[in-house]
């Protein structure tokens, strides 16, 4: 029986490839994708994810929500890494849409019509989820697991010094949803940024005659070329990959239970995760985090995963 999920996600060129892993894999039953307001603005990760379907044309066609903008007054977005339209600058053209479900009705609607049977794998700010939470007070007993790609537990960011993007561009919202009693697993940057992918990965890509192949052909090399100019690296990091594994692939990944919060003030900190490291607190864990990942194992799976 495939796991049924929903893909919240700001795309943003990683998520286009947790995306492409997704809406593939037999494992993986993707009933919806919502886009929400993180790498680019929230009208643009409601097209960009058409964009996306329309592009990889998946055997299942997901039903998609509507991003809106968060109430962040420091939001800004990740263009200087995705490109100015969040996909590389790849000139896709996309057909007009229609009037969308916002995402958090989404989410709402088929939690509620399938409890306990929905996980919501979240590749970007923690927006939608909190308006779920808020908009359906039975959404936390109905909702399945809640796994996000976010955070940092050794403190490091890399939208600020102390804060991960997704977490940065909405606080408190990701404040509310580490405080849900939900089952939550967070795949932080620690862990997916040890998984590099050089150069060579174009050519581990399925062939061009794929949909997949081409797609990713065309949206993935600007994400070597910003990760040059505005990072000097020469390896890319694709973090909602490795967050995506964690559900195909559990076993790649070691999880511990912690107590984690989110810093929602603090002029140097405002973003940050905390968590409770002192010895023998009676804090209770409210996060399975992930804290080792089999790297090249990891980066083997995810071009499996594509090449399905
Ligand atoms: O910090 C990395 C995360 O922020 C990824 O999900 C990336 O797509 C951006 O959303
Ligand atoms: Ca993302």
């Amino acid at each position: 029986m495939a796991r049924r999920i929903i893909l919240d996600c700001d795309p943003g060129i990683d998520d286009s490839v947790a995306l492409s892993m997704a809406l593939f894999h037999r494992s993986l039953d993707v009933v919806a994708i919502t886009a929400v307001e993180g790498n680019v603005p929230a009208e643009m990760a409601t097209k960009n994810v058409q964009t996306v379907i329309e592009q990889l044309d998946p055997p299942r066609l997901p039903r998609i929500g509507a991003a809106t903008p968060n109430d962040n007054p420091d939001y800004r977005d990740a263009c200087f890494i995705h490109g100015r339209d969040g996909l590389g600058e790849a000139g896709f053209v996309t057909a007009d849409h229609h009037q969308r479900h916002f995402s958090e009705k989404i989410i709402c609607d088929e939690v509620r019509a399938a409890p306990g049977e929905i996980d919501i794998v979240c590749l970007g700010p923690l927006t939608n989820v909190a308006r779920a939470i808020q908009r359906d007070p039975h959404f936390v007993e109905n909702v399945g697991e809640i796994i996000m790609m976010g955070g940092s537990f050794n403190g490091i960011g890399n939208i600020t010094q102390t804060a991960e993007f997704n977490i940065y561009c909405d606080p408190e919202s990701a404040r509310d949803v580490f405080h849900a009693p939900v089952k939550k697993t967070l795949i932080p940057l620690d862990i997916t940024s040890q998984v590099q992918f050089a150069m060579n990965v174009l050519d581990l890509l399925p062939k061009q005659s794929t949909s997949v192949g081409r797609f990713l052909r065309r949206v993935i090399p600007y994400l070597f070329r910003s990760y040059h100019e505005q990072l000097g690296l020469e390896a890319v990091q694709i973090h909602d990959a490795i967050a995506l594994l964690q559900v195909i692939e559990p076993q790649l990944f070691e999880l511990e239970a912690w107590a984690g919060d989110v810093e929602v003030k603090g002029e140097l900190t405002r973003g940050m995760t905390v968590f409770e490291k002192r010895r023998a607190r009676n804090t209770s864990h409210n996060l399975e985090v992930a804290r080792v990942v089999a790297a090249s194992d990891a980066r083997q799976a995810v071009m499996r995963c594509l090449n399905t």
